[in-house]
């Protein structure tokens, strides 16, 4: 057996490495090594890294633009490879996006606690993967046999220069739009008799709420080192970088165990015309 590679000596660092791994097995086999090794303190400095603009990738899944992606179904029988191979995607993505929001706002008097929550984001974000790629071999499917959505990382791209920004539209707008959407797509399934993918998806589901939270909780200690309230920062931000605007409805229960005020969000919904 080979000696696994020697970690980087920072934080930052490291998770550029996993941001610089093509193979999404050794991204999550490195989250994991990365996140042991920072609770333990082998790891203790966040450093300064230059993450790249977009994480690599492997050779398959076929990243197309969204226009071009098949349509996918969760009816009976059918699309439901189509529909592990497009979440596993996601949670990569969202791997990815953890590690990212480590490496890109270093240098900004962050305390420990930060680092400690999208460690842990990270960690979560690769069994989600794992759990979904696993799920998806019992349907004679793996990670790659499909095409998937290129549209994913213009998030990250969008809100790079500004953690405000990056806070108000990733886990606050996109995860928790997942909140959202989640239990419909669960009682679909449960009553399709997907009890194998139901149970993956309440896992996933459980933890979502915490990257929510996570989210909420940066968002209301960077308003507060800015002197500014952290519902009008939300909403400029995401005014300025989510033009779409909010859909409703909301899951409130979900959004209030996150500790997201709806105060915050449903002033931003915008009617379907209006939307860009
Ligand atoms: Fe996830
Ligand atoms: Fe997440």
């Amino acid at each position: 057996m080979t000696e696994p590679t020697p970690l980087p000596r920072t934080l930052a660092a490291a998770a550029t490495l996993v941001l610089t791994t093509p193979d999404p097995q050794e991204k999550c086999a490195l989250t994991g090594r990365i996140a042991a090794a920072w609770q333990a303190g082998d790891i203790c400095d966040v450093g300064k890294a230059v993450p790249p603009d977009r994480p690599a990738r492997p050779a398959t899944p076929l990243l197309l633009p969204p226009r071009e992606m098949p349509k996918r179904s969760t009816g009976p029988g059918k699309g439901r490879a189509g529909l592990l191979h497009a979440l596993a995607h996601i949670e990569l993505n969202a791997v990815d996006l953890a590690w990212d929001i480590i490496a890109r706002f270093t240098g900004q008097d962050l305390p420990r606690a930060f680092y400690d929550d999208w460690v842990q984001v990270a960690v979560e974000e690769a069994e989600h993967f794992e759990l979904l790629e696993a799920t998806l071999r019992r349907y004679d499917s793996f990670y790659g046999a499909m095409p998937a959505h290129d549209g994913l990382w213009q998030a990250a791209e969008k809100t790079a220069h500004d953690l405000a920004a990056r806070l108000a539209v990733v886990p606050m707008t996109l995860e928790a739009r997942g909140l959202d959407t989640t239990p419909a797509t669960v009682a679909r399934l449960r009553a399709q008799g997907e009890e194998v993918v139901v149970a993956a998806l309440e896992v996933i589901y459980a933890d979502e709420i915490k990257h929510v939270a996570a989210g909420v909780r940066w968002m209301r200690h960077v308003a507060e080192c800015r002197g500014t309230d952290p519902a009008g920062l939300y909403a400029a931000m995401l005014t300025a970088h989510f033009p779409g605007g909010l859909k409703a409805p909301f899951n409130e229960a979900a959004r209030d165990q996150a500790g997201f005020p709806a105060a915050w969000y449903t002033p931003l919904v915008k009617p379907v015309e209006e939307r860009t």
